[in-house]
């Protein structure tokens, strides 16, 4: 394995660079060395050319990779090699084991239960996951082992959120965003959250900072978890979450503008005009980009922000593959007041 040595203050930049060029090895996490940084990066004679050391060393697998490895060596016992390529990354969510079995490996799902028990001794459910269906975004799951419920409580970030995976949307792997949001907010903002779900964004923001977040959400289920969970982590919170149960389209337009505004938009909802409408200082919209299409989508923001009269500075971040070149990305969108 390989990484490069880098001055700690060029870390980001180098590694956006290492991105860019598709050197950097996402598998695996950076480690600090004094005033460096080692980068992870793939076996590449172009890591050699960019003018750092290129170093040998292990770099530890990011704790979801090394889950997934974990099950991969436990299930070597029973799949062959060929099946293996076949396995798909799983999520588990309190204690529901989510996991997609392919075509390929049906035959296979209760040594794929056994391989998660021995893996996670805690889970009592396992689901076979389906695809996200309607406008709320609900996923189609079928219990294959454990107790018949897809309710529980599932913990990230310093809080504790009860999902109902039948009712409502819950995606576990957005904890590294919710952080990454949270810690771009500042003690004092006034936050929206249209789009709220059960209020996984509103309750780590509101945990790290001394806010005060409106959230609304038109599934009424979601709603009501969102309710219980501002009960359940009331001890948790620094800031205040308003929770207003409406369709954003409606609830928006009646509301204030907001220091920052935060869209988890659905996929195909185009929410666009309205969230940045209600956005004074920074506006983080999330959507399904194909990578090709991402200077479009640029452009459209800087549009609609010149249609609003706001001067604007916008990052696009890929947050996670959705399908082939498409992916889930969050425009970070800076505004600079009126023109
Ligand atoms: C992609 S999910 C995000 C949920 C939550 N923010 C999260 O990250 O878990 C989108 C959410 O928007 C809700 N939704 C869909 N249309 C809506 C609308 N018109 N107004 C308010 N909420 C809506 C869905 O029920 C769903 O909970």
């Amino acid at each position: 394995m390989l990484a490069i040595k880098v001055p700690k203050r060029e870390a980001e930049s180098i590694k956006r660079k290492l991105k860019k060029l598709k050197l950097y090895d996402g598998k695996r996490r950076p480690k600090r060395e004094n005033d460096f940084i080692l980068l992870p990066v793939i076996d590449d004679p172009r890591a050699y050319e960019l003018g750092y050391d290129v170093l040998p060393v292990e770099l530890p697998l990011r704790p979801e990779r090394q889950i997934y490895k974990n099950l991969e060596s436990v299930l070597a016992e029973r799949l062959t090699t060929e099946e293996l390529k076949y396995l798909r990354r799983y999520d588990v969510i309190g204690d529901i084991a989510v996991i997609q079995i392919p075509p390929e490996l049906e035959h296979r799902a209760d040594d794929i239960v056994w391989g998660l028990r021995k893996v996670h001794p805690f889970i009592r459910v396992v689901a076979k996951k389906g695809f996200h269906e309607g406008a709320f975004r609900i996923r189609d799951y079928s219990i294959i082992w454990g107790e018949k419920r897809l309710t529980t409580a599932h913990k990230e970030n310093g809080v504790e959120i009860k999902v109902d995976l039948s009712r409502a949307f819950f995606n576990p792997r957005m904890k590294g965003e919710r952080y990454r949001l949270a810690q771009l907010v500042k003690d004092g903002e006034r936050v929206l959250i249209p789009f709220a779900g059960v209020l996984p964004y509103a309750l780590v923001i509101a945990h790290y900072r001394k806010v005060k977040i409106t959230a609304v959400e038109l599934n009424e289920e979601a709603y009501r978890l969102g309710l219980e969970n501002i009960e359940l982590n009331r001890k948790r919170l620094k800031g205040e979450i308003e929770f207003i149960h409406g369709d954003a389209f409606e609830v928006l337009p009646k509301l204030p503008t907001f220091d920052r505004v935060i869209s988890p938009t659905p996929r195909g909802v185009d929410a666009l005009a309205l969230t940045l409408s209600k956005a004074e200082r920074w506006l983080h919209y999330y959507d399904f980009v194909h990578e090709e299409k991402i200077p479009e989508f640029r452009e459209r923001i800087v549009d609609e922000c010149r249609k609003q009269g706001k001067e604007c500075r916008v990052r696009i971040k890929k947050v996670s593959d959705f399908k082939p070149h498409v992916f889930k990305v969050c425009a970070d969108i800076e505004l600079k007041g009126e023109e």
